[in-house]
């Protein structure tokens, strides 16, 4: 073991809760809508945002063992579960799909997740997608020499994960009257509506598209807690396309707002749900007096510091528009 106990967490010093922080963005001014920040990206420099949240629980329970967790090509989730056996002295093993990425050279997550210790293992999507049928799992250990592992779902949405989820809901509890963030399994925010109080709601930001993530995290609520919680809702207009899609207007969309405040903004999850609140307060969504807080649940990776405003002020290309939504000229 080179790290430190895999039951001290705590030793990891983690920043709980989170930082939270008011910005002035005349989008929302001008709409008497109040802008927080909630800056989960700033929890740990390795188990960034929502990982933290997500992996803690499971980790406090892996007792030594080998942590088994699957992932694409790109995974937040896996380069995070990677950092945590590096850091807890755990033995790691990242299942990734697509069979023919095993004889490339490694992209920089997977080459960051290898350098972490984790054992990769590359099979063919068809398995992939069957992974977690008993007989299939069990051959992946097997092959993997990892058949008493603890075994972490892919974007590590179990029920101790969705649990843990829910002290975002209590930190932010008294504060924000909405809460808005990007889902991907939707786990985040099924934690998130639980532990938000009476009166408070969640809108979550699907970034795949297909309309099935409000079954999923009805699902994840039941085996979480016994059944639905909280108050929350999605909005499917922000998607781009579709996991990891982008456009220029989205693109630019981020940049604008990383000048604006200062913030790295993460392309996949955080940048769409930024862009469907300012969307949202554009539309008039929010009455005036509203407290809305955006959940910054990752940071880009590479890591990189926001851009400094360009003299002059931003060109023209940031006003397109990114995706979702009505159209509406932004002079702010
Ligand atoms: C940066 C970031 N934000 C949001 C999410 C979405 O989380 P969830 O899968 O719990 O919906 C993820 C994926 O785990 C992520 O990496």
């Amino acid at each position: 073991m080179t790290g430190t106990d895999s039951h001290d967490l705590a030793a990891l010093r983690p920043r709980l809760p989170s930082p939270l922080q008011e910005v002035a963005d005349a989008r929302f001014e001008r709409r008497g809508v109040r802008l927080l920040l909630k800056r989960d990206d700033l929890i740990h420099p390795d188990l960034v945002g929502n990982k933290w949240r997500k992996l803690a629980p499971n980790l406090a329970t892996a007792a030594g063992r080998t942590v088994v967790t699957f992932g694409g090509a790109y995974s937040n989730h896996l380069r995070a579960t990677a950092a945590a056996g590096r850091l807890l002295g755990l033995s790691t093993v990242g299942v990734v799909r697509g069979e023919e990425l095993a004889g490339r050279p490694l992209n920089p997550s997977l080459a960051r997740c290898a350098a972490d210790g984790m054992r990769l293992r590359f099979v063919d999507r068809a398995t992939y997608r069957r992974k977690a049928e008993p007989e299939v799992l069990a051959s992946l250990l097997r092959a993997a020499d990892a058949e008493d592992a603890v075994v972490v779902p892919e974007g590590g949405s179990n029920p101790a994960a969705v649990r843990g989820c829910r002290a975002l809901g209590e930190e932010l509890g008294g504060i924000a009257d909405v809460v808005a963030l990007a889902c991907g399994t939707g786990g985040t925010l099924a934690g998130l509506a639980a532990g938000l109080p009476e009166g408070r709601r969640a809108l979550g930001v699907p970034v795949l598209k297909g309309g099935f993530l409000g079954d999923d995290i009805r699902r994840l609520q039941e085996r979480a807690f016994g059944g639905p919680r909280g108050d929350w809702s999605l909005d499917d207009r922000f998607h781009c396309g579709g996991y990891a899609r982008t456009t220029p207007g989205l693109e630019s969309f981020a940049d604008d707002f990383e000048h604006r405040h200062g913030l790295p903004v993460e392309r996949v999850y955080v940048a769409k749900a930024l862009h469907a609140l300012v969307t949202l307060v554009q539309e008039g969504a929010f009455p005036r007096g509203t407290t809305v807080a955006a959940v910054v649940t990752g940071r880009p990776f590479p890591d990189r510091a926001a851009p400094e405003a360009p003299p002059g002020g931003l060109s023209d290309r940031s006003r397109r528009r990114p995706c979702g939504g009505r159209e509406r000229p932004d002079r702010s």
